[in-house]
């Protein structure tokens, strides 16, 4: 038995919580659970519902202290309260983030990733943490995107004449880009989709989105990610792109390259074509950039007519049901887990970043070595 500590984010406008009273009490059974007071209050769980659930409610310092596995969205801020020994489970984001884990090794602390699941095993797909906050952050682009355009998204056939229906560009179908897809066509607006994976265009077919052809052959790596583009890949794309996207009303994209900064497919001339009262949401937009030049994660900006929205993390503007789906993955994870890292199992390998003072995940000590001076 260990004792499982849910902490209070303090992420700027994060709203979701690592574990929900229903989860708490399924994990009960097990574990004894302490969860920080308030932890919940943004994503309308209270602490009531957790006490009734089995858990133990605590001040800060009470859950760092008592807590064998600290489970949390974001890495806990202050690592200087961690103890040796402890396990901290969340999406640390080593690849982006190695100093942190070199913080937490130094901690001597167990940390473990859920943005390292080796997602495409079917074991570890109720933990994929990753596919389920991008299906929340996918729906509510489209969701955003509908809000901020000043025309229908459905065709309407009223007395004063035909409405057209909005049509909609999403770049990048992946998790978040096929759920954008799917929300807008559920809205009603006709909606065209493109990637650069050969599977993601077949993926788009089968919504019954169009696929935009830019004449481009399909690119991937081994691992079913796209690859990042070179220099002229990605020069020509954003040419072929620039003609096509002038075209939609509302653009959302999604394109990411993992461990890399999202790829620019809208450069400041593309946006500067598109026509007033266009609408474009960027979902990649995040502290290293967007997929549209000048995204700054968070804002949303005029820019000659269009509303460009760098939508940064949507998935805390739904708490309830990203938390409901992170407890749920978080849940499946502590079920597979062993009392000490089993480095042989091949989840277990995947997420550990840090055990025992060390570094043990292979590419983050990588690139911490490659950091070094
Ligand atoms: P992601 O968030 O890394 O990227 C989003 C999309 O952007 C991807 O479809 C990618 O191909 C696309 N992209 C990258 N560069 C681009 C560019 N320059 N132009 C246009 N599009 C570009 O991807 P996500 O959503 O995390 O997952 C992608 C893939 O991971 C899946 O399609 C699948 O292969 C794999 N996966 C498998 C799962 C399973 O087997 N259960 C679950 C989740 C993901």
């Amino acid at each position: 038995m260990a004792t499982v500590g849910v902490l209070r984010e303090t992420a700027e406008q994060e709203r979701r919580v690592a574990l929900t009273p229903d989860v708490v009490r399924r994990l009960r059974d097990r574990d004894p659970v302490l969860v920080e007071s308030g932890a919940g209050s943004h994503a309308w769980f209270g602490d009531d519902q957790y006490r009734a659930a089995g858990a133990t409610i605590g001040d800060r310092e009470q859950v760092y202290a008592g807590s064998d596995v600290l489970v949390c969205v974001h890495p806990p801020c202050d690592v200087d309260r961690l103890r040796p020994g402890q396990t901290v489970i969340g999406l640390l984001a080593p690849l982006t983030d190695p100093g942190l884990a070199g913080r937490l090794a130094a901690a001597g602390v167990t940390a473990l990733s859920l943005d390292l699941l080796p997602r495409t095993l079917s074991r570890a797909q109720p933990m994929d943490a990753l596919t389920s906050q991008a299906n929340v952050a996918g729906y509510k682009a489209a969701i955003v995107a509908a809000e901020a355009y000043g025309g229908y998204f459905p065709l309407l056939m009223t007395a004063a004449g035909t409405v057209r229906p909005a049509q909609v560009l999403v770049l990048g179908a992946g998790v978040a880009g096929l759920q954008a897809i799917a929300t807008a066509r559920r809205l009603g607006a006709v909606v065209t989709g493109y990637d650069v994976r050969e599977p993601a265009r077949a993926e788009i077919a089968s919504t019954g989105a169009a696929v935009l052809d830019l004449g481009d052959p399909a690119v991937a790596s081994a691992d079913g990610y796209a690859r990042a583009l070179t220099a002229e890949e990605s020069t020509a794309q954003q040419q072929a792109l620039q003609e096509a996207v002038t075209r939609f009303d509302v653009v959302i994209t999604t394109a990411q390259v993992p461990g890399r900064r999202p790829p620019v497919l809208i450069p400041a001339t593309t946006l500067a074509g598109m026509r007033p009262g266009s609408v474009v949401v960027d979902l990649a937009a995040g502290p290293h950039g967007g997929n549209v030049d000048g995204s700054v994660a968070g804002t949303t900006a005029l820019v000659g007519g269009v509303t460009l929205i760098a939508a940064g993390n949507l998935a805390a503007t739904m708490p309830q049901a990203a938390s409901s789906a992170y407890a749920k993955n978080l849940l499946a994870l502590l079920a597979a887990l062993t009392p000490e890292p089993d480095l042989k199992d091949e989840i277990q390998a995947a997420v550990t970043v840090t055990h025992a003072g060390h570094i043990v995940h292979p590419a983050v000590r990588e690139l911490l070595e490659g950091a070094a001076p």
